[in-house]
């Protein structure tokens, strides 16, 4: 039995379930999972209400200077065996996953100073690794030498379907085409934007789960991690 941990690092498109992967596995090894897209959601959700958000415009200038008047937390709540994420104290987990927030995270997440903020929180929260985090740039820039690097993917309709499902689970009224626009338009920005663009780092697997079961996907992917833990016992004889 190693004592050693790992870093697991998963990006890909947007709403293809790799909060879900990242959530599940985290478990299983008592790894901490860590929602990197919930941090330029809150940071987004703070642009929104001091309105340095107008018809999709972000002021940049402005958001780059009130920076340090951001606090993010993810707190532990034991009740729901989740994090939650907490901006400046305040519980936000819901809010951050609305439309408007939605609509307008990405270009938040093109401003190269927001990136570099978060991503030095990133990388202080998984200095002793045993840590599990999803996101766009994890294993291209947050966690370039992670033990273990995924790529999630799925089609469009597909990827819509899911979080038209999860929002409307929550009670939510939302349409399916805005859900399928806003993740063509999420992917877009994402992938053609100058600073870290989501890209599939060399050394990722790739793990397109459009026709896979929670389970299936799973199963897989656990077996990938026990594999790298494996792989660094063996070394260590
Ligand atoms: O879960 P979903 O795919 O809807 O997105 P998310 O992980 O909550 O991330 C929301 C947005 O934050 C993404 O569309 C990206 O624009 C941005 N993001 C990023 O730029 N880098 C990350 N590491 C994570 C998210």
């Amino acid at each position: 039995m190693t004592n050693h941990k790992i870093i697991v690092a998963i990006d890909g498109h947007s709403s293809c379930g790799k909060s879900t992967i990242a959530k599940a596995v985290a478990a299983r090894f008592g790894y901490i999972f860590i929602d990197s897209g919930a941090m330029y959601r809150a940071v987004t959700l703070f642009a929104l209400r001091h309105q340095l958000i107008a018809d999709g415009e972000v002021n940049r200038e402005k958001l780059i200077s009130m920076l340090p008047q951001i606090k993010i937390e993810f707190r532990y709540n034991p009740e729901i065996q989740k994090s939650d994420t907490y901006l400046n104290g305040e519980n936000v987990e819901n809010e951050i996953r609305q439309l408007p927030v939605s609509q307008n995270v990405s270009p938040v997440a093109t401003i190269a100073e927001v990136r570099e903020a978060m991503v030095r929180l990133q990388q202080e929260m998984g200095k002793n690794k045993g840590i599990v985090m999803d996101g766009r740039d994890i294993g291209t820039v947050v966690f370039p030498d992670a033990e273990l690097k995924l790529f999630v993917t799925a089609t469009p309709e597909i990827r819509a379907q899911r979080r038209y499902d999860e929002l409307t689970a929550k009670g939510e009224t939302v349409s399916f085409p805005e859900i399928l626009e806003n993740v063509v338009e999420r992917d877009r920005i994402d992938s053609t934007r100058e600073v870290s663009p989501l890209r599939k780092a060399d050394d990722a697997l790739i793990l397109d789960n459009s026709n896979l079961t929670r389970e299936v996907q799973l199963s897989w992917v656990i077996a990938k991690v026990e594999e790298r833990l494996n792989g660094i016992s063996l070394n260590d004889r």
